[in-house]
Parts: C-alpha cells; sequence; structure tokens
C-alpha cells in the first residue's frame, strides 16, 4: 500500500508556470495540474491582478499545497516578469505556458492606437518577454517545454479581427522560429491552436456594438458587414464552441507527450478552411471560401 503511493512523494515534480490565471483556459489548465491525483506538478497560477485570485482558490480548494501557488504577475510589465522567476523556490520551471491573451474585434477604422498597442502588448510582447525570462534556465538545463495559447486567429485571417489575427500570427512567426533553435537544447515549443472557446474571452476583448457612436465614421457598408459578422459570429459560438475542459486535454498532451508537436488543433471545425490556405498559396482562394463562410453562410466543401 505505501510502496503503490511512494513514487509521488519520491519522484521530482514538474515545475509549470501558467500566466492569466484570473479566469478560462489558464485557471482550468492551473487547477487541473494542481488536482493531479498523483501530485505529478507544482503549479505557479500568475495573474496580473491579485485581486481577481478569490474564483482560482476556490476552485483548488482540495488540492494539496505543495502542488500549488498564485503569483502575481502582468505579462506587460517586464518588472513583473523579473521578480517573478525570484519567487520561484525550485529556482526552475520545466514547462511555461504563455496563456495570457486579449483579443480585439471590430472595423479596423474604429481601433485607436493604444487600443491596438495593448492587443500587442499582451499577446505579442507579453509572450516574448516572458520566454525571454525564462528561456535561459531552460537552456543551461537544456530541457524545458513552452506552450502557448495561440488561436486559429493566428493561422488564418478572420474578419473584423484583424488586429487580434496580426497578433497571433506573430507569435505564430516567433514560435515556429525558435522551435528550430530550440531543438538543439532539448527544449519544445508547443502552440495551442484554439478555436471558440466558452471562456469569458469574448466578453473581455475589446469591441463594438453597431450602434456604438465610434461606428458612425464607419461608412455604412462596413457597418452592415460588421453586423452580419457579429451575428455569424454567435452561430459559431453556439454551435461550436469547445468547453475549456475538452481543450485543456492538449494542454496535458503538449505537457507530457515524449516529443510533443509543434501545433495542436483543438478542433477540426476550421480545418478545411486551414489546409484551403496551406495548399492554395497565392490566397485569393482562402479570402473568397472566407467570405463566403461568414457573409453567406456557405460552407467550404469539406464543411458540406
Ligand atoms: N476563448 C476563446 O475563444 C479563445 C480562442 C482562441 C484563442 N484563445 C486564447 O486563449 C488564451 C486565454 O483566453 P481565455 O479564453 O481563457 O480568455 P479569458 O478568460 O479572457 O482569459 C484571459 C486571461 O489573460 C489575462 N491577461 C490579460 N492581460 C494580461 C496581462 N497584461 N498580464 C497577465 N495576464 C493578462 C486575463 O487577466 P485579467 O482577468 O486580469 O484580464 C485573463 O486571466 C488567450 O491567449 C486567447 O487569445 C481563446
Amino acid at each position: 500500500m505505501y510502496l503503490r503511493y511512494a513514487h509521488m512523494f519520491l519522484m521530482e515534480k514538474k515545475v509549470v508556470l501558467i500566466t492569466g490565471c484570473s479566469s478560462g483556459i489558464g485557471l482550468g489548465l492551473a487547477v487541473l495540474l494542481a488536482s493531479d491525483t498523483c501530485q505529478r506538478f507544482k503549479v505557479y497560477a500568475t495573474m496580473r491582478d491579485l485581486s481577481k485570485k478569490e474564483r482560482l482558490l476556490e476552485c483548488v480548494r482540495n488540492c494539496h499545497v505543495d502542488t500549488f501557488e498564485i503569483l502575481q504577475m502582468d505579462v506587460t510589465d517586464q518588472h513583473s516578469v523579473l521578480a517573478t522567476i525570484e519567487k520561484i523556490k525550485e529556482q526552475r520551471v520545466d514547462v511555461l505556458v504563455c496563456n495570457a491573451g486579449v483579443g480585439l474585434m471590430g472595423p479596423l477604422e474604429c481601433h485607436t492606437y493604444e487600443t491596438m498597442k495593448n492587443i500587442f502588448d499582451v499577446n505579442l510582447f507579453g509572450t516574448i518577454s516572458t520566454i525571454q525570462a525564462f528561456l535561459p534556465g531552460m537552456k543551461q538545463r537544456k530541457t524545458g517545454r513552452i506552450i502557448i495559447s495561440s488561436s486559429v486567429g493566428g493561422l488564418q485571417g478572420i474578419p473584423f479581427n484583424d488586429v487580434y489575427c496580426a497578433s497571433k500570427f506573430a507569435v505564430e512567426g516567433l514560435c515556429e522560429s525558435l522551435a528550430i533553435v530550440l531543438q538543439h537544447f532539448n527544449i519544445h515549443v508547443s502552440l495551442i491552436e484554439c478555436g471558440p472557446v466558452s471562456t469569458n474571452f469574448m466578453n473581455n476583448l475589446h469591441t463594438w456594438d453597431p450602434s456604438d457612436g465610434c461606428l458612425q465614421c464607419v461608412d455604412s457598408d462596413t457597418r452592415s458587414l460588421y453586423a452580419q459578422y457579429l451575428q455569424h459570429c454567435k452561430t459559431i459560438f453556439q454551435d461550436v464552441a469547445q468547453d475549456t475542459d475538452e481543450i485543456l486535454q492538449m494542454y496535458l498532451e503538449a505537457i507530457e507527450a515524449p516529443l510533443p508537436s509543434l501545433r495542436y488543433f483543438t478542433t477540426q471545425f476550421f480545418m478545411p478552411l486551414t489546409k484551403l490556405k496551406l495548399s492554395c498559396a497565392g490566397g485569393s482562394e482562402y479570402v473568397q471560401a472566407m467570405h463566403k463562410f461568414v457573409f453567406s453562410g456557405t460552407k467550404t466543401e469539406e464543411h458540406q
């Protein structure tokens, strides 16, 4: 009986640090790993605003104290990122999950420079700063995993998500490039390509209502297309949004697989469009198909 459980205490825990754990995917992943029955993980769940920690604390109420800690970390603040490293008791992070992210939706003309810059500050530069901070330790130890909450919007353009997609495309380029060199250091980079997930993401994103005053500066055709897009978005979320629990299995796979993939797709739903984009290098076929899909409700051949 004692022998059966002995390995739990003898085995060194994998130290996992996750950004953006106040809600959604980050919170779910922190809870999943902290409540692992074999206590294989020590989770550092970070969030920028510790006043939001109650929900997470409630979810991990029954977890062992050794498996879990909450730390403050704002990915846009380099001091906060560097200060976090000092607080890691084990002085190492085996698995870094860059999950913090924000969305932005609406006609491009509506976005202020500050709003767009914030999207890049969190989604791209926040990811870069976090990786930069933890990479030297991983390189020194010649082992590590970096897992990124990316998006289908990091692989293909989505109407009225121009700036969000631009930030996630940049993250894809960053990680694909890094992955090549990091092979030498036995460090694996994995991008989790999420489609719509039932989190607060849609409520938290910066968006504009078609009746909003800001949209008055936009021409009526764009306003009407945006209204159509919002309707499409609502339908897509209703029809294909995944539960957080469902997609967390992909994160677990990226953490546990002996040789993790660069990309994990949480849903097959957008695959026909992704494949179309990749197979027709000119790009026009993708633009036409996406336009039809969103604005005339026409599915691609594979979707039908
Ligand atoms: N849900 C989806 O449909 C979907 C689809 C594709 C990809 N994703 C990606 O999945 C990731 C997680 O999103 P989610 O769905 O879980 O949405 P969410 O519930 O809104 O979570 C986003 C998290 O990021 C945090 N965050 C924002 N700015 C931050 C900063 N400067 N420093 C540290 N943390 C910050 C938020 O903290 P606060 O509470 O303090 O704002 C929150 O904890 C994002 O990268 C998103 O792009 C989501």
